[in-house]
């Protein structure tokens, strides 16, 4: 089957990498509307590059939408407006919205949200990626299913609302984690401590999930209940209102008995 993209983006990107060497799906067209994001494409062979609506294939069986969240509804417009597309199976990439978003304007449509933060420099085993996926009916489960078990051995299909709730808990887990590293390493940087020491403790903080769950695994002076410590900390960051809020919340957060 033939797939087209629609977007130009991280998302897009690794869809492209992901789709090079699979079997039965043929990548065959990426519409990129910024010539400058263009540039990160040109190196995936046999990859027509487009940069408008109208240049969109009818050979193509598949349109996978990786754009910006706010924007699926208009782009799903755009391609509706063509119609040439009428049957053919049109899926997103967000864990956050709903297939109902399609439900105007296509009959074959669903969800293809791979659970994993993607950036440009940094290429994920994507044979690991969860994909979570969901149809608006049986054929179109079915070719969700076999385009992402060519990529992956991690296929879980789910109802708009489980997916809904994993993509909250993925936001806890990656970007409030990823902000709270940022966090400390600005505080380190201002006080000439390079951050690389802390990797070594982020990594088995990871790591030991394999063995315990997040409740078991946790530690530090919160969970102790060590307010000299807690207060020693606090004292340091006296001067960073932020910070200080933010240290005693997640502080209280982890024991509720805290009176700090
Ligand atoms: N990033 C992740 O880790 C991740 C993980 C899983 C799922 N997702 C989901 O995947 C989708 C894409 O995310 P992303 O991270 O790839 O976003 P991104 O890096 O910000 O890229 C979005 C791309 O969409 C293009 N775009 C926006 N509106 C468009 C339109 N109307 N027509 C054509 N192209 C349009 C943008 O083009 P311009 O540059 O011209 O604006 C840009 O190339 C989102 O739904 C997101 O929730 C993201």
């Amino acid at each position: 089957m033939k797939i087209s993209i629609i977007g130009g983006g991280k998302v897009a990107f690794h869809l492209s990498n992901m789709l090079k060497e699979v079997q039965h799906f043929e990548l065959f067209q990426i519409l990129i509307r910024n010539k400058e994001s263009q540039a990160a494409f040109t190196s995936f062979e046999n990859l027509k590059i487009i940069d408008n609506y109208n240049q969109l294939s009818n050979e193509v069986d598949i349109i996978l939408i990786a754009v910006n969240d706010d924007q699926i509804s208009s782009v799903s417009n755009s391609i509706q407006a063509l119609d040439l597309f009428e049957n053919k199976y049109i899926f997103h990439t967000s864990g956050k919205f709903t297939s109902s978003v399609f439900l105007p304007y296509f009959k074959n449509f669903g969800i293809f949200y791979p659970l994993q933060t993607f950036s440009f420099l940094r290429n994920p085993d994507y044979t690991k990626i969860p994909f979570c996926i969901s149809a608006s009916n049986k054929v179109t489960k079915q070719i969700l299913l076999d385009l992402a078990s060519s990529i992956s051995s991690n296929i879980n299909v789910l109802t708009d609302q489980e997916r809904e709730k994993i993509h909250l808990a993925a936001v806890i887990v990656n970007n409030f984690t990823n902000h709270l590293y940022s966090i400390a390493e600005d505080y380190l940087e201002k006080n000439n401590i390079e951050f690389d020491l802390l990797k070594p403790l982020i990594r088995e903080t990871i790591d030991k999930l394999d063995d315990l769950t997040p409740k078991e695994a946790q530690t530090g002076p919160a969970k102790r209940g060590d307010i000299a410590t807690i207060q020693n900390h606090l004292s340091l960051i006296k001067d960073q209102k932020e910070l200080s809020k933010l240290y005693k919340m997640i502080s209280k957060s982890i024991n509720k008995d805290l009176k700090i």
